[in-house]
């Protein structure tokens, strides 16, 4: 028996690296999932993807969560497929990679990635209440992906930065409007995950990543879909507005080992 038979999941990114691997931990564990990617293509390779790892039965459709026409098409779907929806995993993000330091960035570009980040996960959230878990007698639960850099910055990313620290804020925000009506809304921060970027790196920047961490590693994605399943499961039934860090003890640092003094 699974720890999540009969319940109905949705997972926005789940098309590659990281939103794959939590696809796969709720299919495993019992669950109907729905993801998608931002364009027909990208979700019909994570698709593919899926089929080629033997996970089966995972619904996929394109969705760019920044436009609520699409957002509502895809619940459209969840609605005819499965009636309901339990579990919101609102991972997509945009990483706002390229636009350099705060001094030369257009700043639109701030925009763009909040109209992902932020924007995004909210209407997502949104829809999720009002369309589901309002009208279901059990309710509903919501996981956002946050990151560790919301606490502690990395180099010209300031849009990045900045929207995965307005996720934490909406996190608690949400928490405690919806926590009265039966909805909880948590929070994974991951620090370096493995992904798809990894294999481009030079082997000593890797190494010099691993450094960073107390316990020399990055996570897998199967790392941080444990923690999201279990921030979705009843083993969290009592907590809500929180930011699980999930970072190798990145962030409880003061400085890495090879620059302390
Ligand atoms: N990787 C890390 O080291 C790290 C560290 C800390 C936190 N995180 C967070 O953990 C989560 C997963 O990270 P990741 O590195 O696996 O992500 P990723 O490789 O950057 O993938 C991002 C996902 O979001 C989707 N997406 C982007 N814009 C979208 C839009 N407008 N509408 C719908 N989907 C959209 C992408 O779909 P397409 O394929 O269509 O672009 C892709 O599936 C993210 O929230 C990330 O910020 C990651």
């Amino acid at each position: 028996m699974g720890r999540f038979d009969g319940k109905t999941v949705l997972v926005t990114g789940g098309n590659r690296n990281t939103g794959l691997d939590i696809v796969e931990k709720f299919v495993r564990e019992g669950a109907r999932v729905f993801m998608c990617g931002s364009s027909a293509a990208s979700t019909a390779s994570g698709a593919a993807m899926l089929k080629e790892r033997g996970v089966a039965g995972v619904l996929a459709q394109p969705c760019d969560i920044s436009d609520i026409s699409q957002v509502t098409a895809l619940f459209d779907t969840v609605e005819r497929e499965a009636g309901r929806l339990d579990i919101l995993v609102n991972n997509a993000a945009d990483q706002g990679l390229g636009q350099g330091g705060p001094l030369e960035m257009d700043p639109s570009g701030m925009l763009s990635v909040f109209r992902v980040n932020v924007l995004g996960g909210f209407q997502v959230t949104q829809t999720a209440c009002r369309r589901f878990f309002m009208r279901q007698p059990e309710r509903g639960v919501v996981v956002f992906l946050s990151s560790n850099t919301a606490m502690r910055a990395i180099r010209n990313r300031t849009a990045y930065c900045a929207s995965k620290g307005a996720i934490n804020s909406m996190v608690r925000s949400l928490a405690l409007d919806l926590g009265p009506l039966g909805i909880r809304v948590n929070c994974c921060a991951p620090g370096y995950i493995y992904t798809e970027r990894w294999e481009s790196l030079p082997p000593e920047k890797a190494a010099r990543r691993r450094l960073n961490c107390p316990l020399r590693r990055e996570a897998k994605g199967a790392d941080i879909a444990n923690v999201v399943a279990f921030l979705a499961s009843s083993d969290s039934a009592n907590m809500t507005g929180e930011i699980v860090t999930c970072d190798a003890g990145c962030s409880c640092q003061h400085m890495p080992e090879d620059v302390d003094v």
